[in-house]
């Protein structure tokens, strides 16, 4: 069967698209990265998808009369390279009907909380100032709303009381590298049994 290509969305630096690459180059994860989609031209990890030789797509929202014309670009360019599955790692905008329709149930999305506690931006933030002593990582589908989509996956840190938000930041992330290359692999595992069964995953 044919490797699955997946999209990643970023807006930033990138750490969950490396995270990524190296589960595909030291072969525990199964697939290709065809594209990088990203929203803003100077993000760190443009860089890092050049060292990889990712094909990039970056667009300048403000360049567009609306969402929904930034997203039919990107339908266009998704279909160009045949991705199966849209990727999101710190795509720091809500995906709109167009996209949604056309990716139904393969949109994916890393959110560095568990989930449906703080959602929205800085989430590790959010947590370390509410004084909780367990946070975590979900990974969850996307659907119109601010991280709302239905939860595939989650995983629980601690948060030890000598944590500051920079320790708390890195031990998420450490988590979000092993966990969201794991997970990825299940859906295509998945979805390439249903295949092969004929139904639909
Ligand atoms: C991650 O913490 C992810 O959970 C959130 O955005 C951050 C992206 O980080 N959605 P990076 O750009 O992958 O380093």
């Amino acid at each position: 069967m044919a490797k699955s290509k997946i999209a990643v969305f970023a807006s930033g630096t990138g750490s969950n698209y490396d995270a990524i690459i190296n589960q595909i180059n030291t072969g525990t994860l199964d697939c290709e990265v065809a594209l990088l989609i990203c929203d803003k031209p100077e993000a760190e990890v443009i860089k890092k998808a050049k060292i990889n030789q990712t094909p990039v797509f970056t667009f300048n929202p403000k360049q567009y009369e609306s969402k929904a014309l930034f997203e039919k670009e990107i339908v266009f360019e998704l279909k160009q390279r045949d991705i199966e599955w849209i990727i999101l790692a710190g795509y720091m905008r809500l995906i709109g009907p167009t996209l949604l329709s056309e990716y139904e149930s393969r949109i994916v999305n890393i959110h560095p909380s568990l989930l449906p506690a703080f959602p929205g931006k800085d989430a590790i933030g959010q947590a370390f100032e509410a004084g909780v002593r367990v946070t975590g990582v979900t990974i969850h589908f996307v659907d119109e709303g601010m991280d709302t989509g239905e939860i595939i996956d989650q995983e629980a840190v601690r948060v030890d009381l000598d944590d500051t938000r920079l320790t708390l930041q890195q031990k998420v992330q450490k988590v979000e590298h092993r966990l969201y290359p794991q997970t990825i692999q299940k859906l295509i595992t998945n979805q390439n049994r249903a295949i092969e069964r004929g139904t639909k995953a």
